[in-house]
């Protein structure tokens, strides 16, 4: 392990930015520097291309993006700046002096077809604005740098920033009834167990694309129950319901892929080791949030 690598993280007020920021320190990495917005927009180029060539990064671990799926539907040409150009930016940059790099991608780049697992080759076929920008910085970071780890993942929760638990745990809080959707399948995945992946690669030269979740597929409504019962919450009637039957209550959503589960087999063949099962991740996920939520 080299503890003088020098690492770029980009979007640490994010979820995952924050946690590759705190295991990275956590493993005595003494070099790291991290950014947001403010430090650095990434949809300037001439921005990006000064930030890089003059810190230099041995390591740029690309997290920041336009991550409000429902959002994006309306905005496609800015969220097409964030997540498609702001990646090809920092790859054009990332080669220039020799740095590997990071680009977190979504399962949101399929089109949620059939049962069967999604392998890392499989075709991209995003249903949402997101998901086409998203794929559409794969392909940037993939013609623009040898030196990549693409890593696709879904049903992201961390300590810092809002996402699906913690909204469910505000919900506890006003409502006695809640109806979720039960046949969109997939897997959650914990930022920190995700961070400490990314800090193992990132002593490789493993370079490739990567599907990386906590292990087991399960549904939304599985999601909930779940995180209510290891809560001890018991006050909240869950219903399960279809997505079309969701969709005619909340029309104006993005589309979502039904089939969102995702084969580990290149994290295996390349020798890393698995997430831990995703009921593992979020009993730890709750212990640490505690009622800060
Ligand atoms: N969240 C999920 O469920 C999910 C699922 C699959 C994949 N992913 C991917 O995982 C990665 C990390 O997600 P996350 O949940 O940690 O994201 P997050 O919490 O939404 O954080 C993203 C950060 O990026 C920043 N950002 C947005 N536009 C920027 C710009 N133009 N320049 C610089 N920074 C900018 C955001 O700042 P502002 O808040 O100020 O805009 C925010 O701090 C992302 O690449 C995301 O696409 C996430």
């Amino acid at each position: 392990m080299n503890k003088d690598l020098k690492i770029l993280v980009t979007g640490v007020k994010g979820q995952l930015g924050f946690d590759c920021l705190r295991v990275l320190k956590q493993r005595g990495y003494h070099n790291v520097l991290g950014i947001d917005k403010e430090e650095l927009d990434i949809t300037d180029e001439e921005a990006v291309n000064k930030f890089i060539l003059d810190y230099k990064p041995d390591v740029i671990m690309h997290n920041a993006a336009w991550t409000a799926v429902d959002k994006a539907e309306e905005m496609p040409e800015l969220v097409y700046k964030v997540n498609a150009l702001g990646p090809k930016y920092i790859a054009t940059a990332a080669k220039k002096v020799g740095a590997k790099m990071f680009y977190i991608s979504t399962d949101y780049v399929f089109d949620g077809e059939g049962e069967k697992p999604f392998e890392v080759d499989s075709p991209k076929e995003g249903l949402s604005i997101y998901g086409k920008t998203k794929s559409k910085g794969e392909d940037f970071v993939t013609s623009n740098t040898d030196k990549y780890f693409i890593i696709r993942i879904s049903w992201v929760f961390g300590i810092n920033g809002n996402n699906y638990i913690k909204t469910m745990l505000k919900l506890s809080l006003i409502k006695d009834e809640l109806n979720i959707v039960c046949d969109q399948i997939g897997s959650p995945t914990y930022t920190l167990d995700l961070a400490n992946l990314m800090a193992d690669m990132m002593e490789s030269d493993k370079y490739g694309v990567y599907h990386a979740t906590n292990e087991g597929f399960i549904s939304w409504y599985d999601f909930t129950k779940y995180i209510y019962e290891a809560k001890g919450i018991t006050n909240v009637k869950v219903n399960p319901i279809t997505t079309e039957e969701y969709l005619k209550i909340n029309p104006n959503q993005a589309r979502r892929p039904l089939n969102s589960r995702m084969s580990k087999k290149s994290l295996e063949k390349a020798g890393f080791k698995l997430l831990p099962n995703w009921k593992d991740a979020v009993n730890r996920y709750l212990k640490e949030l505690g009622n800060d939520y």
